[in-house]
């Protein structure tokens, strides 16, 4: 076999591999159930996050047509995807300490604008929560999904924000933030995004190129940071609008 056929089946085993999903199929059909079984595998751990997901009908915020509860990424247009549910819950649990009332959270790469909903309503009217996404017409459709959903009554009072922008420059207006999600891997974790967040506050960046790991940053008071790895993971770039649009 020639090494170039070796490495287009290593790199399908290791992508296989490391996309987990927990359930498969549509036989999940309300998004209560896919909470639930979240919880089942021990994703879903807090009070707070289940109320969060419960609240938040993922149904809002995929493509018509598609298996709204089901574990697996799903296409959005312009090479992006709306993340898995155990990775929206994953993250969640990561950031919940820093999602408390009166607190504010940066989305980057807001896609869809799902987990900005979640954070959103975790943070509540006296927080803030900001999403940043790199293409219009993804905001467009994301302030769309956001007012059918639960988290409407705060895009209204705006407290939720969804902007179109580079996120690898975070979002300063609102800055320093105690929770920052990236929703696309970075090469590397991008310095502004560190900058924003405040002491005490958390990071969660998917980092590397083929192989990427979730890294959790945590930023002391003094300033300085603690980063750890929680997992590996699978998620398209954080990179330019055009490098995206002509396929990375
Ligand atoms: C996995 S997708 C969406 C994730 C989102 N959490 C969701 O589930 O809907 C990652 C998103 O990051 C966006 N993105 C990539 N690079 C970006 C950048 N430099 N600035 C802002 N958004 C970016 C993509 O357009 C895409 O929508």
């Amino acid at each position: 076999m020639s090494w170039n056929r070796v490495l287009l089946f290593s790199s399908i085993l290791f992508y296989v591999c490391i996309q987990q999903q927990f359930w498969a199929g549509s036989s999940i059909n309300k998004n209560k159930s896919m909470v639930e079984h979240l919880q089942r595998y021990g994703i879903v751990q807090s009070k707070k996050v289940t109320e969060a997901m419960e609240s938040v009908d993922r149904a809002l915020f995929v493509p018509d047509g598609s298996s709204a509860y089901e574990d697996s990424p799903m296409p959005i247009g312009f090479n992006a995807t709306i993340s898995a549910p155990h990775m929206h819950a994953t993250c969640l649990q990561l950031l919940e300490k820093n999602l408390q009332p009166g607190m504010h959270a940066l989305d980057v790469g807001s896609g869809t604008g799902y987990l900005t909903a979640c954070f959103a309503l975790m943070v509540g009217p006296q927080g803030r929560a900001v999403g940043v996404e790199h293409i219009p017409e993804l905001v467009a459709m994301s302030l769309k999904n956001v007012e059918k959903s639960a988290a409407a009554p705060l895009l209204k009072d705006g407290s939720l924000a969804l902007h179109v922008g580079d996120g690898r420059e975070g979002w300063p207006e609102f800055a320093p933030y105690d929770a920052i999600h990236v929703g696309a891997a970075a090469p590397e974790i991008p310095k502004p995004l560190i900058d924003q967040l405040k002491p005490g506050g958390r990071l969660v960046i998917p980092v590397g190129n083929i192989y990427q790991e979730l890294k959790v940053v945590d930023k002391n008071e003094d300033g300085s940071v603690k980063v750890r790895t929680e997992t590996s993971v699978r998620y398209v770039p954080l990179t330019s609008k055009e490098a995206q649009l002509r396929g990375y």
